[in-house]
């Protein structure tokens, strides 16, 4: 579907040779998506406990957005997904906390987001927005009006320093019925666990996935798939 949006550039496996890899933007290197199974998971997440208000950092180029939007449009819901495009602005994935660069314009993610979730009918269940986490998160959530959060998906900078920052920034937006999940579970610190138990996340599942997806969730949820 990616080559018939005709947008100059289309998704493409990481490792051509592997049917499950990950995937890129073809004429970038970084950043790189979900696997399919992960995105799955987060699909069953939304539906199977009919959530309806959701958050996503970071969007990338849309493959985990489009699998939770599926899913919003399924329960009524919406989700905000925010990017700041640094990725693909710096052409890597090296960086941490404190390089704070955004990339303006419309970044090459944010194209393929948009009009991947336009060709599906999910626009209207999915807000993509520009900003960097954690500094423009509430400005995000207050102008989608997004007052409370059931499911919250963090996959932004890969290191502990940043899944704090990412973290501490919706906690207190957060149903008691809730659902955060993290993508590569090793870049989260012993102050996201501390907090996470603090605000009474008790119940927790890794999927065993490649890159190692896990969630937590709290009150009436099911984070079983
Ligand atoms: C692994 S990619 C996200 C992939 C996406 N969730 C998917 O599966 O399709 C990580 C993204 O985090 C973004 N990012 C990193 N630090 C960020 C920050 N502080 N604020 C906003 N976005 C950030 C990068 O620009 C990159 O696009």
């Amino acid at each position: 579907m990616s080559k018939q949006l005709n947008i100059g550039f289309h998704l493409m496996r990481v490792d051509e040779n592997s049917l499950q890899d990950s995937l890129r933007l073809s004429n970038r290197l970084y950043p790189w998506s979900l696997r399919e199974n992960e995105a799955n998971i987060l699909y069953s997440l939304v539906k199977n406990n009919n959530l309806t208000s959701g958050f996503e950092i970071a969007t990338g180029f849309g493959v985990s957005s489009i699998s939770i939007g599926k899913a919003f449009k399924e329960t009524g819901g919406r989700l905000s997904s925010m990017d700041a495009y640094v990725e693909e602005l710096l052409g890597y994935g090296l960086y941490d906390h404190t390089t704070h660069k955004i990339k303006t314009g419309t970044p090459d993610g944010y194209l393929m987001a948009t009009s991947m979730s336009k060709a599906l009918e999910i626009d209207k269940h999915t807000n993509f927005d520009i900003g960097w986490s954690p500094n423009d998160t509430s400005l995000i959530l207050d102008k989608n009006e997004q007052d409370f959060l059931d499911f919250v998906f963090i996959d932004g900078g890969h290191y502990p320093q940043q899944v704090i920052l990412d973290l501490s920034s919706v906690i207190d937006k957060l149903a008691y019925d809730c659902i955060i999940c993290f993508h590569d579970y090793g870049c989260v610190g012993q102050d996201s666990l501390n907090l996470l138990s603090k605000y009474r996340f008790t119940k927790f599942i890794d999927y065993k996935t490649g890159f190692s997806l896990v969630s937590y969730g709290r009150g009436h949820v099911n984070i079983e798939i």
